[in-house]
């Protein structure tokens, strides 16, 4: 399949190249002339295990070429995936989404054919239905998809990563779309990875969603070290004996009702573990409780102060 990457940063480059190695035909684009050039020379912009020699076998086979030129990269592309950078904005720490937009805007001029548009990028719940305003407002083809698709890799690892998920989100909104994204994930697919179609708003939030539990983990762990050093307790000890409790799979995250939960002592605690969140229309995150504040002020007061923070702390990050 022809697949288009916008932005060859960390992900886009690292997609693309092991799409490439998937089989597929990936032109990966991006506006950096410095970064494009080197590519085409076999310098790579990052470091990462292994991503020089898949680079350059893929470029050497002719599946993996690298272009400014976004009219010419996007091409007789089925799929075009965006990954440009989405940095937290200054001031309010949101998302800046202006990369975003603007590759969807240029995008929008430049295809030929309906093309189906996935969003790599980390970006808050909502985005794909502005990518889809976007395409249609500045001229792209009738029959365009818009899907979701979050990357999860982690640097250092992220061939790894991508070649052996430990699960894949397809966030759609039609068959084609889905169509489309099993196929350039066929190779994985027989491979059995766990690949999970959701709505696309679904999997926008999934990836805040695993952002902020990582952060909430994080923060829980360096508040129980604090901990330790004032009781005189031995943190790496409690990290291994309570490990199985921490990192409990699937089990403690089955959403129990907020408003159960607020009711006893006992359920509080399952509210901690089993948080059910909803997405307000600006895409952040709120506990969910049936929209009674008060309750939810009560759930929060109830709570330590130090698991406050390291709540908050999580909420921040999703916010990001
Ligand atoms: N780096 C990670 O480990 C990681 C992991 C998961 C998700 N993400 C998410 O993936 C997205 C990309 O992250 P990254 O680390 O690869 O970013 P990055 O900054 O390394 O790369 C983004 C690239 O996009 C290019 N670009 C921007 N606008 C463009 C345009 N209009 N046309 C063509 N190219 C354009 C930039 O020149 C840059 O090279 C972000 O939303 C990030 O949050 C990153």
């Amino acid at each position: 399949m022809r697949i288009a990457m916008i932005g060859t940063g960390y992900v886009g480059l690292v997609s693309g190249a092991c799409f490439a190695d998937f089989g597929h035909q990936v032109v990966c684009i991006d506006k950096d002339e410095k970064k494009i050039a080197g590519l085409k020379e076999g310098r790579l912009p990052i470091w990462e295990p292994g991503l020089d020699t898949l680079v350059n076998a893929n470029a050497k086979r002719g599946r993996l070429s690298f272009t400014t030129n976004l009219a010419e990269g996007v091409e007789g592309a089925e799929a075009v995936f965006l990954a440009v950078g989405t940095p937290s904005r200054r001031g309010d720490g949101h998302a800046d989404l202006s990369f975003v937009y603007a590759a969807v805007k240029e995008l929008a001029g430049a295809l030929k054919a309906p093309a189906v548009v996935i969003t790599k990028s980390t970006v808050p719940v909502g985005t794909g239905d502005e990518v889809e305003r976007l395409l249609k407002e500045h001229g792209a083809p009738e029959g365009c998809s818009v899907a979701s698709n979050p990357e999860f890799l982690r640097e250092g690892a992220a061939i790894r990563d991508f070649k052996i998920p430990d699960r894949i989100i397809i966030g759609v909104e039609d068959e084609r779309a889905e169509t489309v994204l099993k196929e350039i994930y066929r190779p994985l697919f027989l491979n059995q990875a766990p690949i999970l179609t959701t709505s696309r708003r679904t999997a926008e939030l999934t990836k805040y969603a695993a952002n902020g539990f990582l952060a909430m983990k994080i923060s829980f762990i360096n508040e129980m070290a604090d901990l330790c050093e004032a009781v005189g307790a031995d943190v790496q000890d409690l990290s291994r004996g309570s490990v199985s409790t921490i990192a409990s799979g699937r089990s403690s995250c089955i959403p129990a009702p907020a408003t159960a939960a607020v009711a006893s002592p006992r359920t509080r605690w399952r509210c901690c573990t089993r948080p059910k969140m909803s997405a307000s229309s600006s895409g952040s995150f709120r506990p969910w409780s049936r929209s009674t504040t008060a309750a939810r002020k009560r759930w929060r007061g109830a709570l330590p102060r130090r698991w406050a923070a390291a709540w908050r702390a999580s909420e921040s990050a999703c916010l990001a």
